[in-house]
């Protein structure tokens, strides 16, 4: 009779609209496991880490890479854009990182040069309606890997098979798009041109390709605690955000799975990462979005320009309900809230603790029949704190008004706030 390893994968999640902090808070927490895994998204993922080896920005190398001895996957849930991935583990190499603990999934799809002209036309072609994607070409993508007519990373290692696959798509994808914007000027480098560009990321890439399933497996039967690592968030998740202004990929602990190849029984945990106010890049909807001197103050005070794109984030107030949902529809056991030492620029603060509905009270996110734009959002004054507490490391440090804080989203999202960063450093964190 077989017996049942026991589950000792953590999943960490964004529960808002992505750029909550995960990268810093998975630098810290990766030291308490043996393998980290990135299950989902691609270099539309922009990760700033700040540790004693230095400021690195990732997009598709896992942000645990900088623990000792881990190995870090990127799974087959994600899309990986070779040549971005070569320049990212070049440079980490350069400052002395170690990246032979690094492997990436064989079953990952690759980001092709037309999957990022294509995002861009589609994305433009949609007008008003536009999503305001980071052009990587990660929709694309994902929609030839659902359309299976995509290319493999494992491809990468046959010559003949490349070449085949890359022709078949060349053909029906570049004719396709010179078909449906005839007037358009983009510009794809020729099929050989690609052929040999991919050849040449695989001198570099080669060596970390395999099948990271089968390796998370094997790790999982031999008891190593594991981090499935989320790239985006719930609320642009495919599924469960504010479709259609979502990222293509699956973003909440559900995806851990899939993007993974770990049985859901080896899941023990689901950690939810929140900032301590809500910020959004892109379009679509944001209830609590500040459009007065406020919101300027948290995007100055917080650096809230994307990692990725460099694009200004839009900002606005906790929203309670929001990550309420984001909390249930990931099994958060517990959360960790990032940037509270930012809200220190606000003189008096404001959590959305429910949203006016046509005069109805509501206490969860609109259903998709429902318009966004009526959600109106009914708000709780709390005083500020008056007080820099960044790189405050201790609870009882804290000023009053900012556990106050705290202690009510805790109330109001009902899971435990187990840690609170309190600056941009792998050291500036309370753990409660
Ligand atoms: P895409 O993922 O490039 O297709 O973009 C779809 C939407 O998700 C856009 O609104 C992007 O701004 C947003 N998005 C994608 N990746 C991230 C991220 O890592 N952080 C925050 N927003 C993101």
């Amino acid at each position: 009779m077989k017996t049942r390893s026991p589950a000792s994968a953590t999943a960490l999640v964004g529960l808002q609209f992505g750029d909550e902090g995960k990268g810093k808070l998975v630098d810290w927490f990766a030291e308490q496991f043996g393998l980290i895994i990135r299950y989902n998204g691609g270099a539309n993922a922009g990760h700033t880490v700040q540790n004693a080896l230095g400021t690195f920005k990732l997009h598709l190398v896992p942000s645990g890479i900088f623990t000792n001895g881990a190995q870090c996957f990127l799974g087959n849930g994600a899309v990986v854009d070779p040549e971005q991935l070569v320049l990212e583990l070049g440079a980490l190499r350069e400052a002395g990182i170690d990246t032979r603990g690094f492997f990436l999934s064989s079953k990952a799809h690759l980001v092709m040069p037309w999957h990022k002209v294509e995002d861009v036309l589609f994305d433009k072609a949609r007008g008003k309606d536009a999503i305001g994607t980071t052009g990587r070409g990660i929709g694309p993508c994902y929609v030839d890997k659902v359309n299976r007519c995509g290319i493999r990373v494992g491809t990468l290692l046959d010559q003949r098979m490349l070449r085949e696959r890359v022709h078949v798509a060349y053909t029906t994808k570049v004719h396709a798009l010179r078909r449906q914007f005839p007037t358009v000027d983009f510009t794809i480098p020729k099929e050989d041109a690609i052929i040999a560009q991919l050849q040449k990321s695989t001198e570099t890439l080669g060596e970390y390709i395999a099948n990271t399933d089968v390796l998370a497996r094997i790790a999982w039967k031999n008891g190593t605690r594991i981090l499935l690592e989320a790239a985006q968030a719930t609320m642009i998740d495919l599924e469960f955000g504010t479709y259609p202004y979502v990222t293509s990929s699956l973003a909440t602990s559900a995806g851990a799975c899939s993007g993974s190849g770990l049985p859901p029984t080896a899941i023990e945990s689901v950690v939810g990462v929140a900032k301590a106010y809500t910020t959004r890049v892109g379009n679509g909807p944001f209830p609590t979005e500040l459009f007065d001197e406020s919101g300027e103050t948290l995007r100055a005070a917080g650096q809230e320009f994307g990692t990725t794109t460099g694009r200004p984030r839009r900002c606005g107030w906790f929203d309670a309900p929001l990550v309420r949902y984001a909390c249930n529809v990931n099994g958060a056991d517990k959360v960790f809230l990032t940037k509270l030492d930012v809200l220190s620029a606000l003189p008096s603060l404001r959590i959305c603790v429910a949203y006016d509905f046509r005069g109805e009270i509501r206490i969860a996110p609109p259903g998709p029949q429902e318009p966004y734009e009526e959600f109106t959002p009914v708000y709780e004054d709390l005083p500020g704190w008056h007080t820099p507490i960044a790189g405050v490391t201790s609870w009882d440090a804290l000023p009053d008004a900012a556990k106050r804080y705290v202690d009510r989203i805790e109330e109001m999202i009902g899971v435990p706030v187990a840690t609170v960063a309190t600056g941009p450093a792998r050291e500036h964190i309370i753990v409660r």
